[in-house]
């Protein structure tokens, strides 16, 4: 089944954000590359995947920081594409952002109640001074900072109080979706828990819909309803948090959460942590046929020749062709030996010979 037939299988008015085929390029660079997924109403959904990915451009297209080169982004039904100057200030009461540096996303000069009541004066809505500032002590008040925070500017509060000022801030307009871009990963560790159990209350609580952007597993795990993870500018691998967690399907899935211990002892001792290394492809000239093969570790000829389509697999989507419908496959973290692997073989230009759908065959090892 394609992502197309896959995405079609949730009833519209479930549907808060719907990305097809979405496509960002900036000039030769194919930040991403035909992304396709659909996030319900109220649920939290992590996007994951290394650096440069193409996580945040993502991020970026749904709230129209930029102008995707193809495709659509749809919220609430509403195809926000490519929206006039006038419909974007509707668009952004719906979704908001928050940064992963707050220092950087807060405007030095403005004071804290300023930067909170923007939203407000933004929309245009009439307020009196006297409610702007109720409505200003409201939003501080739920994501834990006191009234008179707002006389104070962004230099004088911490990371943890500057991230809850931004949190404040996006909420302020009642969006139905919030894209969190590695909201705590600027923090110090000692406050990144707390951030980030205030953003999980404030989603249940209000029950807004959340793009999640991050590395960290153990967040995913928390907060998440759904996972999608992206390699190279494409989504690969796409279910819920359970069944991604409990059975990934894909080796760049496998790999990635090979780090995360598993809660069985028994399958946690026969599984060993997959390092992949740096060697990212440059995303102006991704590799053919399977993006990842220059790094799977289970490669074989069919995926340099051929792209490997998402399809539905038992509860998730894939995009591997070594894969089956029922979900059995390679598993990259049982495959013994050293930690580190090279597809040495596709180096060579000698493709491990493994005929689709067969268990493949243990692939070279690097000896270094
Ligand atoms: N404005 C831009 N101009 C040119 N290239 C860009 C621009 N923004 C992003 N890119 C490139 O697009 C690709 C995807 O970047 P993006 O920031 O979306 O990745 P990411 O998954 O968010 O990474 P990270 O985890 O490091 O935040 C990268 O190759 C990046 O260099
Ligand atoms: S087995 Fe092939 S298609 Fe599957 S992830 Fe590896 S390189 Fe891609
Ligand atoms: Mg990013």
């Amino acid at each position: 089944m394609s992502t197309e037939a896959a995405i079609k299988d949730l009833p519209d008015d479930a549907v808060v954000l719907e990305l097809e085929d979405l496509v960002m390029h900036f000039g030769p660079v194919r930040a991403v590359d035909g992304v396709s997924l659909r996030l319900r109403r109220g649920q939290v959904m992590a996007l994951v995947g290394e650096s440069g990915s193409g996580k945040s451009t993502v991020g970026r297209c749904i709230v129209r920081l930029l102008e995707p080169t193809s495709g659509h982004v749809r919220i609430d039904g509403t195809d926000v594409t490519h929206l006039s100057r006038a419909a974007l200030r509707e668009h952004r009461r719906q979704v908001s952002i928050v940064f992963q540096d707050p220092a950087g996303s807060l405007n030095p000069r403005m004071l804290v109640g300023d930067v909170v009541a923007e939203p407000l004066r933004l929309q245009g809505r009439g307020l009196s001074r006297r409610d702007r500032q109720a409505r200003v002590a409201e939003g501080l008040g739920r994501v834990g900072l006191r009234d008179e925070v707002a006389r104070r500017y962004p230099h004088e509060l911490s990371g943890g109080q500057r991230q809850r000022v931004s949190i404040a801030r996006a909420l302020m307009s009642d969006p139905t979706l919030l894209i969190a871009d590695e909201p705590t990963s600027a923090l110090d560790v000692s406050v990144q828990a707390s951030v980030l159990n205030l953003l999980a209350d404030l989603q249940r609580d209000i029950g807004f819909a959340c793009l999640f952007i991050t590395h960290d597993l153990s967040a995913v795990e928390y907060l998440a309803d759904e996972i999608a993870v992206m390699y190279l500018g494409q989504l690969v691998e796409q279910g819920t948090r359970e069944s991604i967690f409990a059975r990934p399907s894909h080796p760049y899935t496998q790999a990635l959460l090979s780090a995360a211990p598993v809660p069985d002892p028994v399958q946690q001792r026969s599984r060993r942590a997959v390092l992949l290394g740096d060697d990212i492809p440059s995303a102006m000239d991704p590799p053919s046929g399977c993006r990842f093969h220059t790094r799977c570790p289970v490669a074989v000829q069919r995926c340099v020749d051929e792209v490997p389509l998402l399809r539905r697999v038992g509860a998730n989507t894939v995009a591997c062709h070594l894969v089956q419908d029922d979900g059995s496959g390679p598993d990259v973290r049982v495959l013994g030996g050293p930690s580190r692997w090279t597809p040495a073989g596709l180096e060579d230009g000698v493709t491990q010979d493994t005929a689709p759908g067969t268990s493949p065959t243990r692939p070279q090892r690097s000896t270094g």
